[in-house]
């Protein structure tokens, strides 16, 4: 596997510049699950996949898969497949770099075995997952669920915002809901599942470090609580006979900071956050009447996270009969943490010195597809230094550099699986 590394991180630069214009919000980065903007971006990268030397299909929900054949393979033969993958689908106002980083050096490592003509004793696929994000039906990982088997059926029936049903929207970008069941892996079959990802963290930069190795991905719940008070006159109604849902709501959005703020030390590394509010009537004569919002809480250990959620659903209801509030709560989806794969992250680590100096340990508090795929496979994930940790944000930034070192080191790891295969 020869190439100038360089050249080949220059050209991981570009395709992310190139993809970060597919977009279906004029003024910033973002693209949705089953949106014509993913559409235009699977075309893109399957261009770039086929360039690669990688046969190309989209499954039924939308992952973009590329195939990359082993040495022996024919039609009949099931050969083992490592795989490589990250998600093309963003959050709003997105970075360029969450997910497409990883998809682009695993297609830029094929390409150099497929340049220099060099076939594996196994085959490599890459998927660009569909949705990993989960912004537009609130429900994360739907592309990984469905190759990992785990995928719900229940979740075809959620609406968006404009009341399209998912079942409606894999339709319309020429899925399949019916055949969602056929797009699943064979585990049998499976090496591995690789993924690298932008660390959206501080820790490689305050070590000055390009790339680390990730151990665990922490486990999350998603939370939409909804807040009933009355709706009334903003003018006419005193202020000791409101029942005002926007300000129940504010108050626990409050109590939702305190609580992850002043966790005593084993606790410590609990996270939760109110990232979504929606309030009804939503004008501003009108006292609210009905308030939405979202929690999202994470904990590396499973026990501390649902000690977490127990104690702020309390909270809510507290809160609610205080102010004489209905409150409703209602799980939205719930990931237990994820231990990455001994081995395979021994051997990633081993790569990582090759180029660097130690191979950091990290935990991921972000949620990623392996999260899915370690359901039926070995997962392992190499994070690479962003700056000033910032992510889900515009100014994600990845040095040159860094892409680079994360090129060498994906390709000695396919190196060293494939000579610990043979
Ligand atoms: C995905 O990026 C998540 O961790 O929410
Ligand atoms: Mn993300
Ligand atoms: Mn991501």
């Amino acid at each position: 596997m020869g190439g100038d590394r360089m050249n080949i991180a220059r050209t991981v630069m570009q395709r992310i510049d190139a993809l970060a214009k597919i977009s279906e919000d004029p003024n910033c980065l973002t693209r949705t699950f089953c949106s014509p903007a993913m559409r235009r971006a699977n075309a893109l990268v399957a261009s770039w996949m086929r360039e690669a030397g990688m046969i190309v299909r989209t499954d039924t929900i939308g992952n973009l898969i590329g195939h990359y054949p082993c040495k022996a393979e024919s039609r009949n033969q099931k050969s083992k497949v490592l795989l490589f993958g990250s998600h093309l689908d963003t959050v709003r106002n997105a970075g360029k770099f969450d997910g497409p980083l990883g998809v682009f050096i695993a297609i830029a490592c094929v390409q150099q075995l497929h340049e220099t003509k060099t076939r594996l004793p196994f085959a490599i696929e890459v998927t660009g997952f569909a949705d990993e994000e989960g912004v537009r039906y609130q429900s994360a990982y739907l592309g990984s669920r469905v190759l990992a088997r785990t995928f719900d059926l229940k979740d075809l029936k959620r609406v968006d915002a404009d009341g399209i049903s998912m079942a409606k929207a894999i339709r319309g970008f020429g899925g399949n809901p019916r055949a969602l069941a056929s797009a699943k892996l064979d585990p049998k079959r499976l090496l591995g599942y690789v993924e690298v990802h932008i660390e959206q963290g501080p820790v490689l930069e305050k070590k000055n470090l390009s790339v680390g190795v990730v151990t665990a991905i922490a486990g999350q719940t998603r939370l939409c609580i909804t807040f009933t008070g009355r709706a009334g006159h903003a003018g006419t109604t005193p202020m000791n006979l409101r029942r005002d849902a926007l300000c129940a709501a504010a108050e626990f959005v409050l109590e939702v900071e305190r609580f992850a703020r002043g966790r005593p030390a084993a606790e410590t590394g609990l996270v939760a956050t109110v990232g979504q509010i929606s309030a009804l009537p939503d004008t501003s004569n009108v006292i609210p009447g009905e308030v939405v919002v979202s929690l999202d809480i994470r904990h590396a250990k499973d026990s501390v996270r649902e000690r977490g959620v127990a104690a702020l659903r309390k909270r809510a209801v507290q809160i609610g009969r205080r102010r004489n509030i209905k409150v409703s709560i209602g799980l939205v989806q719930q990931s237990a943490s994820v231990s990455c794969d001994r081995n395979l992250s021994n051997l990633l680590a081993k790569s990582i010195r090759r180029y660097q100096k130690e191979a950091p340990l990290l935990a991921s508090g972000a949620g990623h597809d392996a999260v899915a795929m370690a359901v039926i496979t070995a997962v392992a994930m190499l994070f690479v230094r962003c700056k000033g940790g910032i992510s889900h944000h515009p100014d994600e930034s990845v040095r040159l550099q860094d892409v680079r070192m994360a090129v060498s080191v994906t390709t000695d790891l396919i190196q060293r699986l494939a000579s610990e295969f043979s």
